[in-house]
């Protein structure tokens, strides 16, 4: 059994434990922005490959207690990195420091690669060099107060990084706050999905990875543990070849946005991602969107204010509000956020919320369940 660390958005934390436990998780520890869980390394890599919520997932390979900078130094230099790294290989080593001797991080993860660097040329005459942008080995060591913890990150590239976006909208919602939204909503998979503010199409896009059952790391290349000695292809191999993926759903998804510059790069990552089958698109203003058959779960990232300019946000979410009651009856309409005063201008009574980031920026969610009338 090792032991590992998913880290993920605030807010995200319980959905990213019941996820990793479905993919076979074992003694799931909720942490601040993080989960730490235990299993062996087929989880590692199935964890990396399917999960939709981790941002990144670490193997933890020591924890030690430390009292000055020489017994650090000793404790990182005992660790056998050689069994991950070649002597001739490249690192690099990041490092998070609360309370502790080291004046900045920068300090702890020198003498961090000073020490295994001096254990390689002690064993090989030879020692690995630093590369911080794309390394063999990324080692990242956790110090709070006398406590230490060194990890390797598995992932490389951020894991919301799927490897579909090959266009950027200027106010993208993030992959994983995408696949967690879809999540809170507990949609079956059982009606139609709706975003009429769909810009690049991410929410459309995860919403149909989900549905068809895609792997999230479907269209990515790489990931940080391709390049570790222990790399076990045959295992990954087998990994990958578990997903059973579906190509005929009764399910259809829809997105439309009034700019077509916009749906151009919807369309482009549409495309990239294997779904232009699966997704449909219009120009069209939201106040002229209509679901296709009801009900459908509609799910939208309206602009905030802070990356997108908008004139009059009252009357802009009152126009959400507007066109969710006049031409989304029998559907449920989820709305993220972060800013919190328009929000209340939707006009709608919300029935469910939660608080979540995307990326930095604090943001609620809400749930409207859109009836004619009055519910009773
Ligand atoms: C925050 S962005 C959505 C980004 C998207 N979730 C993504 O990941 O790319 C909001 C979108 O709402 C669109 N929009 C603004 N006003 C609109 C309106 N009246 N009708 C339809 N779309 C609108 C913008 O063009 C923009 O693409």
């Amino acid at each position: 059994m090792e032991k590992f660390l998913a880290k993920t958005f605030a807010g995200l934390e319980e959905i990213l434990s019941e996820e990793l436990l479905s993919l076979g998780a074992q003694n799931c520890c909720i942490l601040n922005r993080a989960v730490q869980f235990e299993g062996d390394l087929n989880l590692l890599y199935r964890a990396n490959y399917y999960s939709r919520i981790s941002l990144r997932i670490f193997l933890q390979i020591k924890e030690f207690t430390f009292e000055d900078n020489d017994s650090f130094y000793k404790e990182i230099r005992s660790v056998e990195a050689e069994k991950y790294l070649k002597s001739n290989g490249t690192l690099a080593i990041s490092a998070t420091t609360h309370n502790s001797i080291f004046s900045t991080p920068l300090f702890a993860s020198v003498l961090a690669k000073d020490a295994i660097c001096d254990r390689f040329r002690d064993l090989y005459k030879e020692r690995p060099s630093v590369d911080k942008e794309s390394p063999d080995v990324q080692f990242h060591i956790h110090i709070f107060g006398e406590n230490a913890i060194l990890y390797l990150d598995s992932s490389g590239e951020s894991l919301h990084k799927r490897g579909y976006k090959v266009s950027t909208h200027p106010a993208p919602i993030n992959e994983v706050v995408a696949a967690a939204m879809l999540k809170l909503t507990e949609w079956k998979k059982d009606c139609d999905v709706i975003d009429f503010m769909c810009g690049s199409g991410t929410l459309l896009i995860e919403a149909a990875m989900a549905g068809l059952n895609i792997p999230a790391g479907f269209y990515r290349s790489h990931y940080g543990f391709f390049s570790w000695l222990t790399f076990d292809h045959e295992l990954w191999k087998k990994i990958k070849d578990e997903a059973v993926i579906e190509d005929d759903i009764p399910i259809d998804f829809y997105g439309s946005d009034i700019s077509g510059r916009y749906l151009g790069m919807a369309k482009a990552n549409i495309a990239e991602a294997r779904l232009s089958d699966f997704i449909h698109l219009k120009k069209t203003d939201m106040s002229l969107s209509k679901p296709q058959r009801t009900p459908a779960l509609v799910i939208i990232n309206p602009p905030y204010g802070e990356r997108l300019e908008l004139v009059n946000p009252s009357l802009f979410y009152k126009e959400i509000g507007d066109t969710l009651k006049k031409n989304y009856t029998d559907c449920t309409a989820w709305i993220i956020s972060s800013d919190f005063e328009a929000l209340k201008h939707i006009g709608l009574r919300a029935t469910r919320k939660f608080s979540l980031y995307n990326g930095p920026l604090a943001c609620k969610l809400l749930k409207f369940e859109l009836y004619k009338g009055k519910k009773q």
